[in-house]
């Protein structure tokens, strides 16, 4: 990057007046920001931005364009594509609305929460139960995580189920365009039908046509009682049959659905302060919620009773006091493989169809051993949505064996999801990662029509360059 040249020293200069020392942050101080989470991306920047205001916003994007230099946003670094790690040669500023984190309002009567984009996950939805209300988006990072990167990658995680990704809960958002300007969209009606919706245009486009700023958001009546469940599976080939009684017993009930392997069981239990569920071991278990009116507890109870009556499950316990829940919940959390591994893995965010998820798990591990006989699959994940987190690891070998086998298992693997239907990015964004690992999977019009927007929107591409759209095919 040309952090050096005499234009880079004046933009500096400049947004380090515009923004004094707490908007303005040196690289010096910023290295934490310049890695992604897994450790996989490295980048470089001019400095940080931290504005405190859209007013900021736009006055830093505007700035950032008059000296030709680019804009990346990071929200709280917690993204699993690195979509907001500023990559490449060009002069680039990262910005975060770190500073931008107040809740601004609670609408009790519109059940809706109005919010700034540097907000965490959590502080929504510690704000949304003190009004008796839930703010459904939910994921392990949700202390770190910010409203802004939650929008930005249309993030999922374990509420999705019911309550649908953070696309259901967007309303209205404020954004700052790629030439400075705010576009005020923050309207909270459930219906309006005047013209293209254009809030849907920037909800997952990753930082690469706006910078969302502010958003109002749905809340949901809070569940008056909830209740969680960990069972050991017969076997995969069960796992239809307990997700189908599990959504029909009460119909409604079900609020989360997650697969777990017992290679995760162990991995968690061995490096955290998690007791482990139950003593029986299986190859796979299900963490599943019931959520709603006081009786869903017993609900769930009957459940298992059934689900082991038909050979479904093995063994099954129900959490009976918060520490016990939140024992299980935190198991969930830690599954992640950077968290429960560490070091390399190949990982992959899949959606294939929920039914055919044991017939992908048993493809995927085979053309794995065929590439690499000791290598490990591990995959757990949202599977009541068909997403299912998959990762290739080394635990005792020689992690160099395989990120130099990793391209042929990455074809292995998006081949086995087109046949079955699926999608190579289930919740967490195209970033850099799979921009390229997207062409052949969606129909080439519909990247030229993302690439007519993002020229539309961002015509000198100042926002987040090389991240989410493939490059256009040679001709
Ligand atoms: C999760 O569900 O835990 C996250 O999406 C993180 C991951 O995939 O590792
Ligand atoms: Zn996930």
């Amino acid at each position: 990057m040309s952090g050096g040249s005499d234009t880079s020293r004046e933009l500096v200069s400049e947004l380090a007046a515009l923004l004094g020392p707490e908007g303005w942050l040196p690289p010096d101080d910023i290295a934490d920001r310049l890695v992604d989470f897994r450790g996989v991306f490295t980048g470089s920047a001019l400095g940080l931005a931290r504005p405190a205001s859209t007013d900021e916003v736009s006055v830093v994007v505007r700035t950032c364009a008059a000296y030709g230099a680019s804009v990346v946003t990071q929200g709280g670094n917690t993204g699993l594509s690195g979509g907001a790690i500023p990559v490449g040669d060009r002069p680039t500023v990262l910005l975060t609305p770190s500073r931008m984190n107040a809740i601004e309002e609670v609408n009790t009567a519109r059940s809706t929460i109005t919010a700034q984009a540097g907000v965490t996950i959590q502080a929504l939805q510690e704000a949304a139960a003190s009004a008796d209300r839930l703010f459904a988006p939910d994921w392990g990072a949700r202390g770190t995580a910010t409203l802004g990167g939650g929008i930005a990658t249309n993030a999922g995680g374990i509420n999705v189920l019911r309550y649908g990704s953070m696309r259901e809960q967007v309303l209205g958002l404020e954004v700052v365009l790629a030439d400075g300007r705010v576009w005020d969209g923050l309207r909270a009606l459930p219906k309006d039908n005047s013209g293209f919706d254009l809030k849907q245009l920037f909800i997952a486009s990753e930082g690469t046509i706006g910078i969302v700023t502010r958003a109002v958001l749905r809340l949901h009546p809070l569940p008056s009682a909830h209740r969680t469940a960990f069972v050991a599976l017969r076997s995969l080939g069960d796992l239809d049959a307990l997700f189908a009684l599990a959504r029909a017993r009460p119909p409604g009930a079900l609020s989360a659905f997650e697969l777990i392997p017992e290679t995760g069981v162990r991995q968690v239990v061995d490096r955290f302060d998690i007791v482990r569920p139950m003593s029986t071991v299986a190859d796979w278990y299900v963490l599943l919620r019931f959520s709603g009116e006081p009786g869903v507890g017993d609900a769930l109870i009957d459940l298992l009773a059934t689900a082991s009556d038909d050979g479904l499950i093995v063994d099954g316990v129900v959490a009976d006091s918060t520490p016990h829940e939140d024992n299980l919940w935190l198991l969930r959390d830690e599954l992640t493989a950077t968290r429960s591994f560490g070091g390399f893995g190949v990982k992959y965010d899949l959606a294939i169809p929920p039914d055919r998820i044991e017939r992908f798990l048993t493809l995927a591990s085979a053309a794995v051993a065929e590439i690499l006989a000791d290598a490990l699959s591990y995959a757990f994940g949202h599977v009541g949505d068909g997403n299912i987190h998959f990762t290739v690891l080394r635990p005792d070998g020689d992690d160099r064996d395989l990120e130099r086998v990793a391209p042929d298992i990455t074809a292995a693997i998006d081949r086995i999801v087109w046949d079955l239907g699926g999608t190579i990015s289930a919740e967490h964004g195209l970033g850099r990662e799979l921009r390229s690992r997207i062409v052949g999977q969606k129909p080439e019009i519909e990247f030229e029509l993302m690439r007519t927007i993002k020229a539309a929107l961002d015509p000198d591409d100042r926002l987040n360059p090389d991240v989410m759209l493939p490059d256009p095919p040679a001709r």
